[in-house]
């Protein structure tokens, strides 16, 4: 068993971190706050190729593999969130589904500039009355042969507000269940197309979701994605590999609150001496650490995996599920040791908190988690 990283792997970790320290996290504060999408930060990301890092070169993208890409997402997310989770939709939602199950032509025409970062994507799969249960989906797409025939609303759609194209989950036959879905993409500005203000929400305050509805949306037969009938299984298994994104995500934020509350402990006093020479302080900074590490672990295990081909879908759940768990424990952990100043605004460790729990939430609740790794677990 080997834990070292291949020399390209160190680099792309290095080139995201140091992307992200000196222009990611100096605007993060601010980005909070304000809640400006960071166009400027988008448009680095792709010049940069951190919008396509597992698509191969000859798609535009990065050709690194999904290993790089969880250490990159750390990086960025570490610096800023909400900058991590606009990167993480493009990547993990939006190209991976396109090179796995595109056509050469949509691959071309869709993929290319997505991977370059030219183009942003987003992905359509939850809807108002239904989150977990993802199967039983309200919005339909008619078939009419030449095309299909969308109506319908999604919600809570990262990039949404800024995307240049949607690939949407529809029901072109609702008795069917899950096989009756399809995956369709469709472009902004297509007729009928239309997306609601960005939502508000209690952190990822910069990457911006919105509700996006489809009023008799004529979408051509060639942007189907895949094969009719495998709508549900697309986005299942591009969560396969989105959660991995995710979990790095959490792992990033909870490093970011792990260190600057070791920083603090080690130069706060408290009862005549650094608070770092405390137990109490000290139990919480060796449960952080161990935490940290075992998030990271379960991560790469599931990229590892995804990269030779194998089956990953209980071992991203269980990344994904204990990350994003200890991010919050971590981030929580974090303001305790800050105590009062911990609470104030003028710290970032309540921002790393309240970015922290979207992680437990998005591309599946940790109860879906759980369920997905009990089914895994007894199918085995
Ligand atoms: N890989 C391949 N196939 C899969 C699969 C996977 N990971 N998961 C399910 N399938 C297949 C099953 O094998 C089954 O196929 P067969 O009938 O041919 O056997 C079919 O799909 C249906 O599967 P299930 O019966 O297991 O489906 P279910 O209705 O019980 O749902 C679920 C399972 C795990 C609960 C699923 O609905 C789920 O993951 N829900 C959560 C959805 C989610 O994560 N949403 C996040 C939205 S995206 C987002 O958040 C983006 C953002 O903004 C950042």
């Amino acid at each position: 068993m080997h834990f070292e990283l291949t020399e390209e792997q160190r680099m792309i970790q290095s080139m995201a971190r140091d992307f992200a320290e000196r222009e990611v996290a100096p605007k993060a504060r601010e980005l909070d706050r304000t809640g400006r999408w960071p166009n400027e930060l988008v448009k680095r990301m792709g010049e940069l190729g951190l919008m396509g890092l597992v698509v191969p070169e000859e798609y535009g993208g990065s050709g690194a593999d999904t290993v790089s890409y969880a250490l990159a997402m750390e990086e960025i997310s570490r610096a800023c969130a909400s900058t991590g989770v606009i990167m993480s939709v493009q990547n993990s939602l939006v190209c991976e589904p396109l090179l796995r199950f595109g056509n050469e032509e949509q691959k071309r025409r869709f993929l290319v500039p997505l991977a370059r970062g030219e183009k942003l994507g987003c992905f359509g799969l939850t809807e108002p009355a239904s989150g977990s249960d993802a199967a039983h989906m309200a919005t339909i797409a008619e078939d009419r042969g030449e095309h299909f025939i969308l109506n319908g609303a999604k919600n809570w759609i990262t990039n949404g507000p800024h995307a240049d194209l949607i690939i949407v989950f529809a029901a072109f036959d609702p008795s069917l269940g899950a096989k009756g879905t399809v995956a369709l993409i469709v472009e902004r500005g297509t007729p009928g197309f239309t997306q609601a203000p960005p939502d508000e929400k209690m952190g990822i305050h910069a990457a911006h979701s919105c509700t996006v509805f489809f009023d008799n949306v004529k979408v051509p037969r060639e942007n189907m994605l895949g094969e009719k009938g495998m709508g549900f299984k697309i986005a299942m298994i591009t969560l396969d590999g989105g959660r991995i994104g995710i979990a790095a995500q959490a792992i990033g934020i909870a490093r970011a609150a792990f260190e600057k509350a070791l920083e603090y402990a080690k130069v706060r006093k408290a009862f005549g001496e650094v608070i770092a020479n405390k137990q109490a302080i000290q139990f919480m900074l060796a449960d952080m650490a161990t935490e940290l590490d075992a998030a990271r672990l379960l991560t790469l295990r599931a990229a590892w995996m995804k990269d030779k081909g194998m089956r990953h879908t209980r071992e991203s759940s269980m990344a994904k599920l204990f990350a994003s768990e200890a991010a919050t424990r971590i981030t929580h952990k974090a303001i305790q040791i800050h105590g009062g100043y911990g609470y104030s605004t003028e710290y970032d460790v309540e921002r790393h908190y309240r970015d922290a729990r979207i992680t437990e939430i998005y591309e599946g609740t940790s109860e879906i988690q759980r369920l997905v790794i009990a089914t895994q677990t007894l199918k085995s």
